[in-house]
């Protein structure tokens, strides 16, 4: 069992490689993104509040997202937990830090996904995902084998998330630098911080993190 936190810009790949480490280790994926758009369309007080601010491209609060972590953390899970997107601001890494320690729990490994900025728009742009069962696809690199059909479940309802444009990823990006990126110095000090390639194939991407994750 491991619970290992997946860091990285947009697009850099965590949730690509979070649903393999779920299919391949029985671990449990913690999306607060996905956690934010089911929000969104559940039509709550929380979902209309964040709707604005995540189209745009900026940073929820912290204390939502805390919130939302908080719920998950405590359940049973064989595998562990991949924390996707999570935490994204030093007061975010404090709380889960907290959390951890308050359910009896560590975390293993941070792995940092290092990309080029330059690939990221196509990245963006290109992707599209299955609204049924969550599979992410990409125009040019990873398209459906029949088009508007999911390769995993058939369904046909594939979608854009509205903060997958050009403008909204120049603010996603900012948020990241200022916002997500100590980070990396944070747990680099704490001892934690493992990096991949993450400009490499998906396959290689994921020997890689296999390799963070047995060596512990
Ligand atoms: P979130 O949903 O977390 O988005 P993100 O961090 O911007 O990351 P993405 O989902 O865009 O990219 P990814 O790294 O998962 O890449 P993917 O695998 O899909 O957050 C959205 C918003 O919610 C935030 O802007 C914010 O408003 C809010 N939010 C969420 N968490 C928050 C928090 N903790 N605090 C505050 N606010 C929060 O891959 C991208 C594409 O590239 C795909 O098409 C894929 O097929 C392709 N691809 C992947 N890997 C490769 C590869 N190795 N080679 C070639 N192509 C690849």
């Amino acid at each position: 069992m491991a619970n290992v936190i997946l860091l990285g810009p947009p697009g850099a790949g965590k949730g690509t490689q979070a649903k393999r480490l779920v299919d391949g280790r029985d671990m449990i994926q913690l999306s607060t993104g996905d956690m934010l758009r089911e929000a969104k369309t559940s039509g709550t007080e929380m979902g209309r509040k964040v709707a604005d601010v995540m189209a745009r491209g900026e940073l929820v609060t912290d204390e939502i997202v805390i919130g939302l972590i908080e719920e998950k953390i405590a359940q049973n899970t064989a595998g562990g937990f991949i924390f996707d997107g999570f935490p994204r601001t030093l007061k975010q890494a404090d709380a889960l830090a907290e959390l951890l320690v308050r359910t009896g729990q560590r975390l293993d490994a941070v792995v940092e996904m290092q990309v080029d900025d330059a690939v990221l728009v196509a990245r963006i742009t290109g992707r599209y995902t299955c609204g049924n069962c969550a599979a992410v696809y990409h125009d040019t690199t990873r398209p459906t084998m029949v088009e508007g059909t999911c390769d995993v479940c058939g369904s046909h309802d594939l979608r854009r998330r509205a903060d997958d444009t050009e403008e909204a990823l120049k603010t996603r990006l900012m948020e990241y630098y200022k916002k997500t990126s100590p980070l990396i110095g944070y747990y680099y000090a704490k001892g934690q911080l493992s990096a991949v390639d993450g400009l490499a194939p998906v396959e290689a991407v994921a020997d890689a993190i296999a390799k963070v994750l047995d060596k512990r």
